[in-house]
C-alpha cells in the first residue's frame, strides 16, 4: 500500500459522511489528500470563505423556496405591492439565466449587472427605512442550513476566520446571522451594503456592485484590508454557483484549497459542470453536515500520520 492510499483509507473511515450518495467527487483521492494536508497544519492555518444565499441559507424548506437576502425585503413594511410585482418579474427573467448551464459566464455577466442594477433602483425608489429591516428579517421565512450553529460556533471556537462573500444585501445578511446568534467576532462580510441618509432612509448602495459573476474583482479589491487572513494558507470554500469559485482569488500563498458546491437547482443539467469545477458537489443537500464533518476532522489533533 502506498503512503497516500494508506492516508486515504484512514480519512474515509474518519469521515464516513463523504460516502453518502448525495456527495459527488471527481477526484476523491485529491479531496482526501487535501483534507489530510489541512488536518496536518491545523486550524491556525485555515480560513473559510463562503457564499451566503443558498449556500449558508437553505434553498428550499417544506417544498417552498427560501428567500434570498434580496427577497427578504419583500415585506409591506418596506416595499409596496407594485414593487414586489416588478422584482418578481425580474427574478423570473434573470434567475433562469443565472443558472443556465448552456450560457457562459461572459454571456451572463452583462445580464446579471442589468438584473442587480434594476432591482437596486427599484429598492431605492421605495425609500426603505433602516429601522424596519430587523423586523422584516424576523417576519421572513429565511432559514440557515441545518447544522449552521455547529458550523459558525466551531469556527469561532477555533479562531478560524469566516469570510462571507455575498452578492446579496449585506445589511440583511448581518441581521439574519445576528438573529440566529451566530454573528461571532471571527466573521467578516463582503457584500452590497445599503447607504442610508441622515434620516435612515435608503438612498444608494455603497461601493462597487457585487453580483454572482464578479466576485473575483471584489475579492481582489478587499484582499488588502483583510490582514487577519494573511498567512492562513488553507482555504475551505463553499458556494452554490460557479461564480463563487473566484471568492478566494484575493488570498495569497494558498497551499491547499478545498471547494464545496451545493447543487440546489437544475441538478441534471449542471451536474457535470459542477463536478468539473468543485472538489465536492452536494446534491440537494439542505444541511451543513459535510462541511461540519470536514471541519471536525481538520480540528482534531493529527493522528493518522504514523499509520501509513
Ligand atoms: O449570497 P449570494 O452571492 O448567493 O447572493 C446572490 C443570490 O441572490 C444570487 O444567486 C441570486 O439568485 C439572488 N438574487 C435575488 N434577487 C436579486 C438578485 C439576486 O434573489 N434581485
Ligand atoms: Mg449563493
Amino acid at each position: 500500500m502506498t503512503q497516500t492510499q494508506g492516508r486515504n483509507q484512514c480519512l474515509s473511515a474518519e469521515i464516513p459522511e463523504l460516502s453518502k450518495c448525495s456527495v459527488l467527487m471527481r477526484e476523491r483521492c485529491r479531496v482526501e489528500e487535501t483534507i489530510y494536508n489541512m488536518q496536518q497544519t491545523g486550524p491556525e492555518n485555515l480560513q473559510v470563505i463562503s457564499d451566503f444565499d443558498m449556500t449558508l441559507t437553505r434553498f428550499a424548506y417544506k417544498g417552498k423556496r427560501v428567500p434570498t437576502t434580496h427577497n427578504i425585503l419583500d415585506n409591506r413594511l418596506l416595499i409596496d405591492e407594485n414593487c414586489t410585482k416588478k422584482i418578481k418579474k425580474l427574478l423570473n427573467t434573470y434567475y433562469p439565466i443565472e443558472i443556465d448551464a448552456r450560457l457562459s459566464t461572459e454571456e451572463k455577466l452583462p445580464l446579471m449587472v442589468e438584473w442587480w442594477t434594476k432591482v437596486h433602483k427599484l429598492l431605492m425608489e421605495q425609500k426603505i427605512r433602516k429601522d424596519l429591516l430587523a423586523q422584516a428579517v424576523r417576519e421572513s421565512p429565511s432559514k440557515l442550513r441545518e447544522g449552521y450553529k455547529m458550523f459558525f460556533d466551531h469556527l469561532a471556537e477555533q479562531n478560524v476566520p469566516l469570510l462571507i462573500f455575498s452578492a446579496g444585501i449585506g445589511d440583511v445578511l448581518e441581521e439574519v446571522i445576528r438573529q440566529n446568534h451566530v454573528f461571532h467576532p471571527n466573521v467578516n462580510i463582503i457584500s452590497n451594503y445599503m447607504d442610508f441618509d441622515h434620516t435612515g432612509v435608503l438612498q444608494a448602495f455603497k461601493g462597487q456592485l457585487i453580483h454572482t459573476f464578479n466576485k473575483r474583482e471584489g475579492a481582489l479589491a478587499h484582499a488588502a484590508h483583510l490582514t487577519e487572513l494573511k498567512g492562513r494558507q488553507n482555504v475551505l470554500l463553499l458556494g452554490d454557483s460557479l461564480g463563487d469559485l473566484t471568492m478566494a482569488d484575493g488570498v495569497s500563498n494558498v497551499q491547499n484549497t478545498l471547494t464545496i458546491g451545493f447543487l440546489n437547482d437544475q441538478v441534471e443539467e449542471r451536474k457535470e459542470l459542477f463536478l468539473n469545477s468543485f472538489d465536492i458537489v452536494l446534491v440537494k443537500d439542505e444541511t451543513l453536515e459535510i462541511p461540519n464533518a470536514i471541519l471536525k476532522n481538520i480540528f482534531r489533533t493529527p493522528r493518522c500520520s504514523k499509520r501509513t
